[in-house]
């Protein structure tokens, strides 16, 4: 066996040894390793202050630009370390007033769709490279980051806060103008309406109300409230009662090449635009057709990869008919899973109760390892059979994180996939959002 020692601190842990030790010591050190490499790619040398690459890598394919979506996911993990952290706060508050004074220079520089535009260069401007735009889930993205920062800014920093409202009011704006319109979505593969972007763009609506409310902009507060009750019953309409999942798209264009691509709508990305909404997704995450449509994924996926043969949890991609680089499970998706797994025990654990339905049963079976349950029956979590419910839900968030430890890099490295067949890292490596998925998810580790 390979010894790989990680400098970590002042300790040397050799990584192999923290692979094969408890989960709880290896989220330890990978939290270190996220943490670093994270932050390696948040303002780089050559960049302008404030942009996050999303990953390192220059070729096959090129990542060294600054999306708004990765950048606000990333930053949001920034918050929460933030939040949580008295030592390195200094590090993290300038990175994240960085980020706002980016923000603000990126809103007032000139690109082809507004702040639809989902990527620019690291000197800060907008691409102009054919890409897929505009997409419109990045300015919904940076609302909830920005706020979530203002609530947790420890200090009266007058600064801080009038520079973050400004970006937030324009993104507002952006999203109150765009939301009923097509788009590109968040995977940059084909326009209509998506779950994902208008679920975010619920979010932020909402979490901006909440936000004015408290500041005193009353008037504001309530027309966000009014527009969020409109996305909502348009997101209301990606439920497929036949399928029984929620499907991840409306309208969508059709590729001509292959005019069957992403027939079934069945999507990851209907659980990231829950996940993202932070405290105000869209659906409980009790919700029956939330559970349904996890149970969906995993069953699709289960069938998908060579990896996936023998085993109980299994490693999660984009959608099942994925091609790029080979169509592989992302690190991003795989610890998607681990997180909606803990969040939905929290949510239980919270509420105390849940009623079993056509909907999520199938999904609870799964989670008590294919015991019976039987419609109708509610299931109170203080009881045995709650407990052994939580427990199972708690059990499958891990095992989704023994995936991604199983097929991290030797040095706990993650790119953008792993291969379908040999779980080797492939595609974009030190993607900076893999290490902010993961750390998304240990939040709700407990
Ligand atoms: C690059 C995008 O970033 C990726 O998500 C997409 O799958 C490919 N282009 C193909 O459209
Ligand atoms: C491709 C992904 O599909 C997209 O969501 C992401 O923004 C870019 N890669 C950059 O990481």
């Amino acid at each position: 066996m390979k010894w790989i020692f990680i400098f970590l601190g002042s300790v040397f842990i050799p990584f192999v040894e923290a692979r094969e030790s408890s989960l709880e010591s290896w989220i330890q050190i990978e939290k270190q390793v996220s943490i670093e490499r994270m932050f390696l790619n948040i303002s780089p040398p050559d960049a302008m202050k404030g942009v996050v690459i999303a990953s390192p890598s220059r070729y096959s394919p090129d990542y060294r630009y600054h999306w708004t979506r990765d950048a606000s996911l990333v930053m949001d993990q920034v918050v929460w370390l933030y939040q949580k952290s008295s030592v390195d706060s200094e590090k993290y508050l300038s990175a994240l007033k960085n980020f706002i004074s980016l923000s603000l220079y990126q809103q007032q520089t000139p690109s082809a769709e507004g702040l639809g535009e989902p990527r620019y260069l690291i000197n800060g401007i907008a691409d102009t490279t054919p890409w897929a735009r505009p997409q419109y889930d990045g300015p919904a993205l940076r609302i909830q980051t920005l706020i979530h920062f203002l609530k947790q800014l420890k200090n009266e920093n007058f600064g801080i806060q009038s520079e973050a409202q400004k970006v937030i009011k324009a993104d507002l704006e952006f999203v109150i103008m765009n939301w009923r319109k097509p788009c590109f979505d968040l995977w940059e593969e084909l326009k209509g309406l998506h779950f994902y972007t208008q679920a975010v763009q619920y979010a932020a609506l909402i979490s901006a109300a909440e936000y004015f409310k408290e500041f005193g902009d009353l008037d504001f507060s309530i027309k966000l409230t009014k527009e969020s009750i409109e996305v909502k019953n348009e997101l209301d309409k990606y439920w497929d009662e036949f399928r029984g999942y929620i499907g991840a798209s409306r309208d969508l264009e059709i590729r001509d090449s292959n005019p069957r691509y992403k027939e079934s709508n069945l999507d990851v990305s209907v659980i990231l635009g829950l996940l993202h909404g932070q405290n105000h997704s869209y659906l409980s995450f009790l919700d029956d057709r939330l559970m349904a449509t996890a149970h969906a994924i995993e069953i699709a996926f289960a069938r998908e990869y060579r990896i996936n043969q023998q085993v109980t949890t299994v490693a999660i991609g984009r959608f099942t008919d994925d091609v790029y680089y080979g169509g592989n499970p992302w690190y991003i998706t795989t610890a998607a899973f681990a997180e909606l797994y803990y969040r939905i025990g929290n949510a239980y654990k919270n509420e105390g109760a849940l009623v079993v339905t056509k909907n999520n049963i199938a999904f609870l079976e799964a989670v008590l390892s294919n015991e019976k349950l039987s419609l109708g029956q509610k299931i109170l979590s203080s009881t045995h059979l709650g407990l052994r419910i939580l427990s199972g839900l708690h059990q499958k968030g891990d095992n989704f994180l023994l995936i991604v430890r199983k097929y991290v890099g030797s040095q706990g490295e993650m790119a953008e996939q792993f291969d379908r067949n040999a779980g080797v890292p492939v595609s974009a490596y030190d993607l900076t959002w893999s290490y902010a998925s993961f750390l998304a998810a240990i939040n709700f580790y407990n």
